[in-house]
């Protein structure tokens, strides 16, 4: 959570922060602030709420300068208001500090300084970090590097930081440890930093991802120079940037979510690339292709995630046990980590993030590893620290997602756990021939059968003019349809912030149907299929209960039309790959109950996109 960016160079600061932090509002949206090098002096300004607050503070303010850092919160610690917002600064106000992240010994440190004198604004873990370099760099007169340093070895917690000095104006100093941190190498000199590479891809391509517990030291018109925690110097690895300007932009959508919704027939394409040959019936992932023999041979697979992609964890375990016959057990990742889980070096744990960054998932995989686990990810966000902290992994390639809802990381999620138990069945002959290659070739035609559902956009926004007023909403599906269900909630739920719950269709008799009435419509995934005759049967139950049913089917579905008060067909095709179709309405159902509500679609209230706390 929060997002971060800096500047420093020829050019003004402002407006490249300012840019940079609307791209990067999907971490955090309860406050925006930027601190900009003055002449002798820092100017800081913050303000509540969105970063178009701050334009409007700050527009009759001086805003000149060509160093300056910037940041958009997701509170943690304190309420979302003006104070607690960052840049946070040292009590004279020499120094100015951006962080995503937690200090987690942040109240025994601040007693510390307390008991020295110091006096505090601000609610926040951010600013006792702040006081503490200030301190350090006042009580030893090292310089700003040598200070935050220093500081960060008696700081335990996650933290991106970027820092500013009054007394060293043409410095900035940064930082990461378990949060992310980008520095792009412009022309002439100058340099720009940030949470990802969204805010700095217009400028320049070259980038370096900071490592854990690096420390970058960074002057105007020099050389980045990187040194550990331990003050050893290291050599930055400069890495060419692949991501395109178009990809984080709206491109004449309303919004990202609802453009990301139609970017899947070619997000799951991409995913798809290089890896998939019907014709040949060839399926392949190269990123694990070594692992596959221990995946099989395992005493255990663990998936594990948060959230959608929790969603997605669900998905693959149907494949992978009804394709490969392996035994997978899914897990909420925060619940895994503080159970004692039992881990073997036989044990293989696969964590699933679009972010890369969720901090559940990375500390459960860490714990994986400290007990000997071979530790697999499937990761959207190139170069985030799930993807660098896993023996070895496969990407979604879905591109940047910023819609807060997760929507193409979760068919590109469904699309390469397909395509690995796919591969699985093939090495471990748990498929046959015939079986295998239909697969394939189903799976190469999913974009264009994802293109047809795109197309009954309108029939989902009339049928969210139906429910737009519901208090309450079902979701119900059996087999791999039930985590389409629960994906269905989530997705009314946090945009639309409609109460929706998903169930397996079967476990309705046990409780939920109790709630039923006329007033409450039941989504439910009934297409062809083993479960079809059971959906149906559960179907029924509703009806006679008076509730109100809309029902994705199979085209040219007869038997659940006559009972349905809606149904919405999608095309047909194999059983296993009915998730990445059956997903799409629900998707543009919520989003478009959620512009009728007049909800905040790409930013809901008290979520955002990347989960770095716990
Ligand atoms: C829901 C959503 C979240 C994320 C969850 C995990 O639409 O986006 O539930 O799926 O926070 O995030 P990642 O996949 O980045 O680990």
């Amino acid at each position: 959570m929060c997002g971060i960016v800096a500047y420093i160079g020829q050019k003004e600061a402002y407006p490249i922060i300012v840019k940079g932090l609307k791209r990067l509002e999907y971490r955090g949206y309860d406050s925006s602030g930027i601190a900009l090098q003055g002449n002798n002096s820092i100017n800081i300004y913050k303000k509540q709420g969105k970063v178009v607050n701050l334009e409007e503070f700050t527009e009759n303010l001086d805003r000149s300068g060509t160093v300056g850092i910037g940041h958009t919160r997701w509170a943690t610690h304190g309420e979302p208001n003006d104070v607690n917002a960052h840049p946070h600064y040292s009590e004279d106000k020499d120094l100015a500090i951006i962080h995503n992240g937690i200090i987690e010994n942040y109240d025994s440190l601040k007693h510390q300084l307390l008991s020295k004198g110091y006096t505090f604004r601000s609610e926040t873990d951010t600013e006792v970090l702040c006081y503490l370099i200030d301190d350090i760099r006042k009580n030893t007169g090292a310089k700003l590097g040598e200070s935050v340093r220093m500081a960060l070895q008696q700081v335990v917690g996650a933290y991106a930081i970027v820092i500013m000095s009054k007394d060293e104006p043409n410095k900035l100093i940064a930082a990461r440890k378990s949060s992310p941190l980008v520095v792009g190498i412009g022309k002439e000199g100058d340099f720009y930093l940030a949470s990802d590479a969204t805010p700095i891809i217009e400028y320049t391509k070259q980038v370096v991802y900071l490592a854990d517990e690096e420390i970058a030291v960074i002057k105007r018109g020099s050389e980045l120079k990187l040194y550990g925690i331990d003050d050893v110097e290291k050599t930055p690895y400069i890495q060419e940037l692949e991501l395109h300007l178009e990809a984080i932009e709206k491109g004449g959508y309303e919004h990202f979510m609802l453009k990301e919704i139609h970017e899947q027939p070619r997000s799951i394409e991409d995913c798809f690339r290089g890896r998939l040959n019907a014709s040949e019936g060839r399926v392949s992932l190269g990123g694990i292709k070594e692992y596959e023999e221990k995946i099989i041979n395992a005493n255990r697979v663990i998936m594990i995630a948060c959230g959608t992609s929790w969603h997605a964890c669900l998905v693959g375990e149907y494949l992978f046990e009804d394709l490969a016959r392996i035994n997978v057990e899914v897990e909420y990742a925060s619940e895994f980590r503080y159970r004692n889980p039992i881990i073997g070096e036989n044990d293989i744990v696969i964590a699933i993030s679009q972010s890369g960054e969720t901090a559940d998932t990375l500390a459960a995989l860490e714990l994986a590893k400290s007990k000997g686990a071979t530790i697999l990810g499937i990761c959207n966000v190139v170069g985030s620290s799930i993807s660098r902290i896993t023996d070895a992994g496969s990407y979604t390639h879905a591109g940047p997602e910023i819609g807060v809802a997760s929507t193409k990381a979760f068919t590109a999620q469904v699309t390469v756990l397909t395509l690995m138990a796919l591969s699985l069945a093939k090495q471990k002959n748990a498929i046959n021939e015939s079986k295998y290659r239909a697969m394939l070739s189903g799976l190469e035609v999913i974009p264009q059968k994802v293109q047809q559902v795109l197309e009954k956009n309108s029939e989902m926004e009339f049928i969210a003019s139906q429910y737009q007023s519901a208090s309450n909403a079902l979701y119900l599906g059996r087999g791999s349809s039930f985590p389409v269900a629960l994906e269905g909630a989530l997705k009314l739920k946090e945009i639309s912030y409609i109460h929706a719950e998903g169930y397996p269709a079967a476990e309705m008799k046990h409780g939920p149907i109790a709630l039923i009435d006329e007033e409450m419509p039941v989504f439910v995934i009934a297409t062809k299929g083993t479960s079809y005759e059971k959906v149906v049967s559960n179907i029924q139950e509703v009806k006679a209960r008076k509730g109100k049913i809309i029902a994705i089917v199979t085209e040219g579905d007869t038997q659940v039309k006559e009972i349905a008060d809606h149904t919405v067909e999608i095309p047909e095709t194999d059983e296993h790959l009915v998730p990445l179709l059956a997903t799409i309405p629900f998707q543009l159902l919520s989003y478009h109950i959620a512009v009728m509500r007049e909800c905040n679609v790409d930013q809901p209230r008290n979520l955002a996109k990347s989960v770095t706390v716990e």
